[in-house]
């Protein structure tokens, strides 16, 4: 089995794994604008291991999203185990990931997520269960603390098992999603672990990213909330470090939110365009009167409302 991180080019833009938004349709976008790797959203284990079909529904993706990767979390090496035998045999991505930094008390109260980081030896039991358990590459979503425990010494404890890539998310349990990133952390990790690193937490900005992969020399960087509503962060990240066009009219925004909102709809239906109303929100945040239209786009039902209200946008900038 390949393994695909040692042939994508470096830096590596991926868009990083995020519960309830990175979607089929959203990881489409995203690829459209450049992404170099796309995440599922975070999948139970407990749920594949006992009643699989609504999460492998969850995690099924459309071709065009190569390289994509499923990630999973749980806390019962059993059900890493045959959660990933059921990957890879019915989904066929081509990787997969362990969630260790999710914050959410639902998740944390089984010794799932970051609860996970601080349980060495049943972490390392995680790893291994999907390692033999799979041929595809295994990577883990990782902070940089989580209570006692830090990720170099995690990675030390880890670090003879075949993980080719980590997404280091620069931020400890404790500061959940917000406050700096802790650069020196990643730094070291990038010095020491041998396979892929991707740097996250802050890339908001492409000038933001770039100062972080520069900051940390990491292989590239998981963007995550600097997506939502400027997918084209891709093509401004790549435009930075490779040159290139990078910039995106009102025309292309509106004409991307379309784009996405149809996809959302031909994947989930109704559900689909209600789960859409979040990202049109997002994607209008600049234009003039953007108060007054997320309002209507807050409340929308059909493909029509939502052709009807982003027409009334100026396509001037
Ligand atoms: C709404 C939301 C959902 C998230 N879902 C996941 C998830 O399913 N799996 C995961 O590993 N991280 C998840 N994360 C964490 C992000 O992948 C990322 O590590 C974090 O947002 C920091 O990156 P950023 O500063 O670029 O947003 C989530 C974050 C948010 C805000």
């Amino acid at each position: 089995m390949t393994n695909f991180w040692e042939n994508l080019k470096q830096p590596i833009f991926a868009m990083a794994p995020l519960s309830g938004i990175t979607d089929s349709a959203f990881r489409r976008v995203c690829k459209d604008f450049g992404a170099d790797l796309v995440y599922s959203e975070l999948a139970s284990t407990t749920a594949l291991a006992y009643n699989p079909a609504h999460t492998l529904e969850l995690v099924r993706f459309d071709p065009s999203e190569r390289p994509y990767i499923v990630q999973l979390f749980g806390s019962n090496p059993d059900h890493f185990a045959r959660a990933a035998r059921l990957v890879t045999e019915q989904v066929r991505p081509d990787g997969i990931d362990i969630n260790f930094g999710c914050p959410v008390p639902k998740v944390t109260k089984t010794g799932a997520g970051a609860a996970l980081m601080t349980n060495l030896p049943l972490a390392r039991e995680v790893i291994r269960s999907v390692i033999e358990n799979t041929p595809l590459p295994v990577s883990l979503k990782v902070r940089i603390r989580v209570k006692d425990v830090r990720l170099p010494d995690f990675l030390d404890y880890v670090g003879d098992l075949d993980i080719k890539a980590v997404m280091v998310h620069g931020r400890s349990l404790a500061q959940r999603f917000s406050g700096p990133n802790e650069i020196e952390t990643t730094r070291k990790v990038r010095e020491n672990f041998r396979g892929i690193v991707l740097a996250n937490g802050g890339a908001t900005s492409a000038e933001k990213g770039m100062e972080l992969l520069r900051a940390t020399g990491a292989h590239g960087l998981g963007v995550a909330r600097g997506a939502l509503g400027r997918p084209w962060i891709f093509r401004e990240l790549k435009g930075a470090a490779n040159g290139g066009p990078c910039t995106v009219s009102r025309w292309q925004i509106i004409q991307t939110a379309l784009g996405h909102a149809r996809m959302a709809e031909v994947l989930k239906g109704r559900r689909g365009l209600i789960e859409m109303r979040k990202h049109l929100c997002w994607y209008i945040q600049n234009v003039p009167r953007a108060g007054e239209i997320r309002k209507k786009l807050a409340a929308v039902t059909s493909m029509d409302e939502i052709e009807e209200i982003l027409e009334t946008i100026e396509y001037e900038a």
